[in-house]
């Protein structure tokens, strides 16, 4: 038996990199999930279904509002109701380091549009099924970057800071209604593209030296994590920001 049995989820953002973990440790313990995303979701979906896993992709670019209620509608036409929602979808691996003055005005817009506006949107979408249930678990993904003021990518760490603020709330405002909302803040993690990326070693190796826990972070070290806000286990826990880095960010 898994801790999810019968709860549906959605992850945004989990056709590549973390989010790819994510929906594979939701349905490893009995969710069935949807992935909303701009690119295919075939390759996540196939390895979830190998594994005995229920899972459906869904095109969605989720700054559009009308694109998330169609993955909506698609979701609950599969899968019935919604009781995790995991906004992991944002602006980042593509993202290029620069001094704040060269970030452009639609870059910008760009990364609040997608990392801001993105959750807000779902939450909007979601939060009618999961109030009409007195239950929900909204997972809005930030990053240490917040915390850290990391230098070369201002408006991602603005857009995360935006993340933190918002989780606290939405809480607040859900939390009458059986709606836990709290948020994940991860280090920087060994993806496929984070680890393709030329140039970047000695901040890769950086990233280990400077956290308390020597090692390079994988996305399976979130997942528990996720797992563990899914879950009735956090059930009176809400408006938290949960850092998982090894040691890095405090706050
Ligand atoms: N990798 C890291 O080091 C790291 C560190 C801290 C926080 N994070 C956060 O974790 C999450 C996942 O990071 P990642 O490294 O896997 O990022 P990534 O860029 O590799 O993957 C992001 C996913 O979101 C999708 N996406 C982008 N725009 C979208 C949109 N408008 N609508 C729907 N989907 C969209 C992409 O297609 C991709 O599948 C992000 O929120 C990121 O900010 C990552």
């Amino acid at each position: 038996m898994g801790q999810l049995d019968g709860k549906t989820a959605i992850v945004t953002g989990g056709a590549e990199g973390i989010g790819v973990s994510y929906a594979k440790a939701l349905t490893a313990e009995g969710a069935q999930v949807a992935i909303w995303d701009v690119v295919s979701c075939d390759d996540t979906v196939a390895a979830i279904t190998a594994s005995g896993g229920r899972a459906l992709g869904l095109t969605c670019d989720v700054s559009d509002p009308a694109q998330v209620a169609a993955a909506l509608k698609a979701t609950q036409e599969a899968f019935g109701g919604v009781h995790i929602l995991v906004n992991n979808a944002a602006v980042f691996a593509r993202l290029y380091q620069k001094p704040f003055e060269d970030i452009t005005t639609a870059e910008f817009d760009k990364a609040l549009a997608v990392n801001v506006r993105g959750p807000f949107e779902c939450v909007k979408a979601v939060s009618p099924i999961m109030r009409a249930q007195n239950y929900g678990k909204i997972i809005n993904i930030a990053s240490g970057t917040a915390f850290k003021g990391t230098a070369g990518m201002m408006h991602y760490v603005a857009s995360k800071g935006a993340v933190i603020s918002m989780t606290r709330s939405m809480a607040n405002e859900l939390g009458k209604d059986g709606i836990n909302v709290n948020c994940i803040a991860p280090g920087l993690v060994m993806t496929d593209a984070i680890l393709a990326r030329e140039g970047m070693e000695d901040f890769r190796q950086g990233s280990a030296a400077g956290r308390f826990l020597k090692k390079l972070q994988t996305p399976e070290d979130l997942t528990g994590t996720l797992v563990f806000l899914a879950s009735p286990a956090s059930d009176f826990i809400t408006g938290q920001i949960i850092v998982v880095d090894g040691g890095a960010a405090m706050h």
